[in-house]
């Protein structure tokens, strides 16, 4: 008998990546499967949760029972994120948000033609949408527990735990290996006030299920 660990509750998921647009054409985008999100979207609603996933570009199927809201760049992302938190019990942001967009968005396509210079392409920052949801209302209150990800190629304890202190979450997965995305299986380093613990390599399926347990337990305590 596997208990409904989640019944009830309501599970807000970022997967994927976001894509920032430099006309109608191109875009900035990267390499983020979206796989982690989706398996823990699917792990959240086996648990009986009620789930909506806020999903950037990718080509993978919705998880049966959960309710998907397709995005393209971070601040749509920020927005659907935004319009279901006041309902959410649970927020777990994996998307591969992109740090910065084009700080302007042509609405022709840029053109070769005429012999010109390259164009030169200027950044403003995005929103951290998990850094401001952690910072709303529902977080500070403990109404909303916060889940964050890092992926780090060197010194992920030190890294996690500073990460984990800078977006002023609970609980913080960090990623081990120098590469997690789109490969099926992974591996994960919980960090939380109490210290690390490591969830050793396993599909991603497996890890979701296992870290939507350890969110159980820590946000709906025996
Ligand atoms: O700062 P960094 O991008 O490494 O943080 C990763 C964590 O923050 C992930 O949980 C990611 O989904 C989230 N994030 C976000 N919005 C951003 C940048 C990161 O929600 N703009």
């Amino acid at each position: 008998f596997q208990p409904k660990l989640l019944a009830g509750r309501r599970v807000v998921v970022t997967a994927g990546p976001t894509f920032e647009a430099l006309d109608p054409i191109r875009g900035i985008t990267n390499h983020s499967s979206g796989k982690m999100g989706f398996a823990i979207a699917r792990a959240a609603r086996e648990a009986g949760a009620e789930v909506a996933l806020i999903a950037g570009p990718v080509s993978l199927a919705t998880p049966r029972g959960v309710r998907r809201v397709d995005v393209k760049s971070a601040r749509q992302m920020l927005a659907a994120t935004e319009a279901e938190i006041p309902q959410a019990d649970v927020f777990v942001a994996t998307a591969a948000v992109a740090d910065w967009r084009p700080a302007t968005e042509s609405d022709q396509k840029i053109k070769k033609e005429g012999g010109g210079q390259p164009p030169v392409l200027t950044f403003t920052e995005n929103p951290d949408i998990l850094a401001t949801v952690a910072q709303g209302a529902r977080a500070r209150s403990g109404e909303l527990f916060c889940v964050g990800f890092a992926a780090e190629s060197h010194d992920l304890v030190r890294n996690a735990r500073a990460k984990r202190e800078r977006k002023g979450v609970p609980l913080l997965v960090g990623n081990i290996g120098p590469v997690t995305f789109g490969q099926d299986d992974n591996q994960m380093l919980l960090v939380d006030a109490q210290g690390v613990q490591e969830l050793p390599r396993a599909s991603k399926l497996v890890l979701a299920r296992q870290l939507v347990a350890e969110i159980a337990r820590r946000r709906v305590p025996a």
